[in-house]
């Protein structure tokens, strides 16, 4: 492993292994207003959700990497407490990009990226018409991490209403990952799209615990073939097969090589039955 300390690393590069690594993140397209009403627009990958009672998100413009200076965004919290955090779908990544660029303050990069403002019902600053839900928040509390170039402002956000375009609910009016489209920052240039091939479902463990890698038949657990993930799915079962239902799972031929036995069983697994799974391995392998 290369380990890296902050104290004896540039912190361009501390950076670098940090946005990487925590990465995909998601994107709060921040829109902010000053005292005068001066919209200001910026993406900000610093952002996450919290807790949903009361429900809270938190993004941060942090102090310029170069020369330590504050963002507009965080100025403009500091004089008006409240902020529209717009999601970024992939049909508006280029103008949110775009949005990014370091415009003077008097710039509104609403008018600059291509987007259009609509106002919002709880805060004074303008929603992003083309995102598909869009968060009006109060600002609850700002916090600053330090004054060095990178130091975090963590701006704690409580939400007050959220608006979702129906172009990206189901028929159950909740939202669907296909249709939201949502895009994630990761480090350098590297973005990643969350729909299509790259989504993928995972059974979440139930109320009922599951068995746990360790509880797997030695033999099982140290197989060459199977991975990580497919242990993962034999331990997320309640149950390790009874004699009687090993009976039932009596092996219909005969598998020559052990690696015909667990790619079978990978099958299984693949279309999600686990337990099936397990029940055909122990039945063929542990006889
Ligand atoms: C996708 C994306 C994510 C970004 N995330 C952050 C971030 O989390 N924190 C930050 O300080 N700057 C971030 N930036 C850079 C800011 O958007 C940039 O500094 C912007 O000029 C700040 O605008 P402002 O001064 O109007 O607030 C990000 C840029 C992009 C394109």
């Amino acid at each position: 492993m290369l380990t890296i300390s902050p104290n004896d690393t540039p912190q361009p590069l501390f950076h670098h292994y940090m946005l990487s690594s925590i990465a995909p993140r998601p994107i709060a397209f921040a829109s902010t207003i000053d005292e005068n009403g001066q919209p200001n627009l910026a993406p900000f990958s610093f952002f996450n959700a919290f807790g949903s009672n009361p429900p809270i998100v938190i993004f941060s413009p942090a102090r310029s990497g170069r020369e330590g200076t504050t963002k507009h965004s965080y100025n403009n919290v500091k004089k008006v407490p409240e902020a529209v955090i717009n999601v970024v779908s992939y049909s508006m990544v280029q103008q949110a990009s775009l949005a990014s660029a370091e415009y003077p303050k008097d710039v509104n990069e609403f008018v600059k990226a291509g987007f259009t403002a609509i106002p919002s019902v709880k805060v004074r600053p303008f929603r992003v018409k083309e995102s598909p839900v869009q968060i009006e928040c109060k600002v609850l509390e700002v916090k600053e991490m330090g004054d060095k170039g990178g130091a975090a402002n963590l701006i704690i956000c409580e939400i007050a209403l959220i608006h979702v375009s129906r172009d990206v609910l189901d028929s159950e009016n909740k939202i669907d990952p296909n249709k939201i489209d949502l895009v994630g920052r990761m480090g350098g240039n590297w973005y990643c799209r969350a729909s299509g091939a790259n989504l993928f479902e995972l059974a979440q463990p139930g109320r009922n615990l599951g068995i746990g890698i360790d509880a797997l038949p030695e033999r099982i657990k140290n197989s060459k073939i199977l991975t990580g993930n497919d242990l993962g799915k034999l331990g997320n079962v309640t149950h390790l097969p009874t004699e009687s239902e090993l009976k039932d799972y009596k092996p219909n031929r005969k598998y020559d090589n052990e690696e015909d036995i667990y790619t079978e069983a990978k099958k299984l697994l693949d279309t999600g039955r686990s337990e099936d799974a397990l029940k055909f391995l122990m039945a063929n392998l542990l006889k």
